[in-house]
């Protein structure tokens, strides 16, 4: 397994040389200045217009695979617009009592109207977007009086209904003032568009006019239209799009998926995302996973997951992806097999318990409290039964 560490790593270095030699050569002609460096090459702070967004549409004319059920997935869906919000559609009527205040969200036409009273006054605002799928909650965000809030109370499809949100107190609001739910500075709402949906923030600007609803095609390649120009006129030198899967698996996991998901860097430099609720960050997980390599690509995000769809459900198609590495128990009764495997690069150790869905026991499911779900701990490790949750 080292050896192929070393080469994928050897690789990349190479791909970068070549890249450092060739890109003066092709620039030159054109006199431009090189591209600032950055670290995250997806994401554009050019103004709209300039940045060349094309839409998913535009891109499933050539990309029939990636493009098929993308746009239907949890991630492609992590913003609807109020329209659109299945959740919103299929309950004109939602409320929640607490303490002296009733809350209610309630539809008509194509807009749903968040309103907290206490009997005598009332506060009230439409519904901007709806965050999320629901299956950890789904959160709305509104304005009020020109500043953008997140909604103290989310709907969550264990309970199918209103319940407050994740990291809020667990009571009755201080007051009604305070009741509908927490504004959110310039600077978080921006980040919130940015992981939710595509084109929505471009350097250190919300374009609302320009979001579209979810993660989409040109949130993780950036903005295609440079891209698809070339592939019309067959220029393949150059494809003028960003592909992650290019990236070492490290950089892929951490600082690609991580941009969203969490990277270690982040949780580990921020005692605020540590603890329990740190299991929702499976980059950090994974990363701090005893024994296991992030820089071999039976390890990346990728190597479990399609982001262009749905995570899969069964069980067998995860062992396949431990057996990469493990070894099988037959491998120490047999000879011959213990040789296929070494042959395979299989080299770490078998266990002595079960040959089967080893993400059950190694891959816990936590529940975090108030979230009505539980999530999957990528910190792959022997559970034993009674730890307390290991940060
Ligand atoms: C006119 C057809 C066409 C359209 C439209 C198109 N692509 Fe492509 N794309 C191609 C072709 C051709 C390739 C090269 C395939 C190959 O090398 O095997 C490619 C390659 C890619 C790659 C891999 C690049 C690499 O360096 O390996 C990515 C990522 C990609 N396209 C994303 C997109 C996205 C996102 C969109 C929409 C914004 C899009 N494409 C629209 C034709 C198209
Ligand atoms: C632009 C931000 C962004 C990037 C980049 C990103 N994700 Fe996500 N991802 C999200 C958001 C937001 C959700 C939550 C979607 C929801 O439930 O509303 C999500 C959800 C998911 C889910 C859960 C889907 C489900 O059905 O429960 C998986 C799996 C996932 N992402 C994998 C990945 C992988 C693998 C990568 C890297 C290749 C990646 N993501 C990169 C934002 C991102
Ligand atoms: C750094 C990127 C990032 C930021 C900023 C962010 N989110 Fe998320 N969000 C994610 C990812 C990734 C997930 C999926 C994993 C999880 O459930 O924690 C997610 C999950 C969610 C979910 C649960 C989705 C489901 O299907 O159950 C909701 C609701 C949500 N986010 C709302 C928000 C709101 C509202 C904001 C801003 C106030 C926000 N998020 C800010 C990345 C982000
Ligand atoms: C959450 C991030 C994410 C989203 C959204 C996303 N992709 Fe990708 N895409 C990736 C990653 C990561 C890879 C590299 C996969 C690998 O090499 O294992 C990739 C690879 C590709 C490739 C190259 C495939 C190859 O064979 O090399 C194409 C083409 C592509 N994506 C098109 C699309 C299109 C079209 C959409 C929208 C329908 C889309 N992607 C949405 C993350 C994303
Ligand atoms: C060794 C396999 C493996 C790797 C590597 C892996 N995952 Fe997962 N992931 C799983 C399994 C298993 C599930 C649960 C699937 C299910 O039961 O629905 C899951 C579920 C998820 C979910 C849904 C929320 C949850 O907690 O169930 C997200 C989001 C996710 N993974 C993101 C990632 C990201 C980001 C990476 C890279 C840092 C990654 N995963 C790497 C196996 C893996
Ligand atoms: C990239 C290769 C690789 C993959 C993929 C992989 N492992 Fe491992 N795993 C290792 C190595 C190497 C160790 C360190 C000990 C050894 O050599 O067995 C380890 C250690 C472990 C341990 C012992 C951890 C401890 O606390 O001591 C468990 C349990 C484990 N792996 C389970 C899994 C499961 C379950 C999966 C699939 C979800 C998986 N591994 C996927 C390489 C891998
Ligand atoms: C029923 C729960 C369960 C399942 C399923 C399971 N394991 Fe284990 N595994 C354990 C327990 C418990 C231990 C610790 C055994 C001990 O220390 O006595 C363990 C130990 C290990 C170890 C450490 C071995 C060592 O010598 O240090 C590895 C690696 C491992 N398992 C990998 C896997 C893989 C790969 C799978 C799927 C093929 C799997 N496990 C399925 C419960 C399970």
């Amino acid at each position: 397994m080292k050896s192929r560490v070393r080469h994928v790593q050897a690789f990349a270095a190479l791909a970068f040389t070549v890249a450092c030699l060739c890109l003066p050569l092709l620039s030159r002609g054109q006199m431009s200045a090189p591209a600032p460096y950055t670290r995250t090459p997806w994401r554009t702070s050019k103004p709209f217009e300039e940045a060349g967004y094309v839409g998913r549409e535009a891109c499933a004319k050539c990309h029939e695979q990636e493009s098929a059920s993308q746009h239907t997935t949890a991630m492609g869906r992590a913003i609807e617009t109020v329209a659109d919000s299945r959740v919103l559609v299929a309950h004109p009527r939602m409320s929640f009592r607490a303490g002296p205040y009733l809350f209610q969200i309630m539809r008509q036409g194509g807009a749903s109207t968040y309103s907290v009273t206490d009997g005598t006054r009332t506060i009230s605002a439409p519904i901007l977007y709806a965050f999320g799928q629901g299956k950890a909650g789904q959160t709305y965000v509104f304005k009020l009086d020109g500043e953008f809030y997140e909604s103290r109370l989310s709907y969550y499809k264990e309970i199918d209904g209103l319940d407050y949100t994740i990291g809020y107190e667990r009571k009755a609001p201080p007051s009604l003032e305070e009741a509908l739910g927490r504004r959110i500075a310039e600077d978080e709402a921006r980040s919130c568009f940015q992981c939710h949906a595509t084109a929505a923030v471009s350097g250190r600007n919300l374009q609302l006019e320009h979001l579209m609803p979810g993660v989409s095609c040109e949130s993780c390649h950036g903005p295609g239209r440079d891209h698809v120009a070339a592939m019309r006129a067959r220029d393949l030198k150059d494809k003028r799009i960003f592909n992650p899967g290019k990236m070492s698996p490290d950089e892929l996991s951490q600082e690609f998926c991580g941009s969203c998901h969490r990277s270690a860097e982040q949780v580990l430099s921020n005692k605020t995302l540590q603890g329990l609720h740190s299991v929702r960050f499976q980059p950090y997980r994974l990363f701090t996973s005893p024994g296991h390599e992030p820089f071999d690509p039976r390890m990346s995000c990728t190597a479990c997951h399609d982001p262009h769809d749905n995570p899969r459900q069964d069980e067998s198609f995860y062992d396949s992806k431990c057996f990469a590495c493990h070894r099988s128990q037959a491998s120490l009764k047999s000879p011959q097999v213990a040789k296929q495997e070494a042959a395979d690069e299989r080299n770490a150790k078998p266990c002595p318990v079960a040959q089967k869905a080893c993400a059950s026991c190694h891959m816990p499911k936590v529940e975090l409290p108030g979230s009505h779900f539980k999530f999957t701990d990528h910190r792959i490790r022997i559970a034993r039964p009674g730890e307390p949750f290991p940060n």
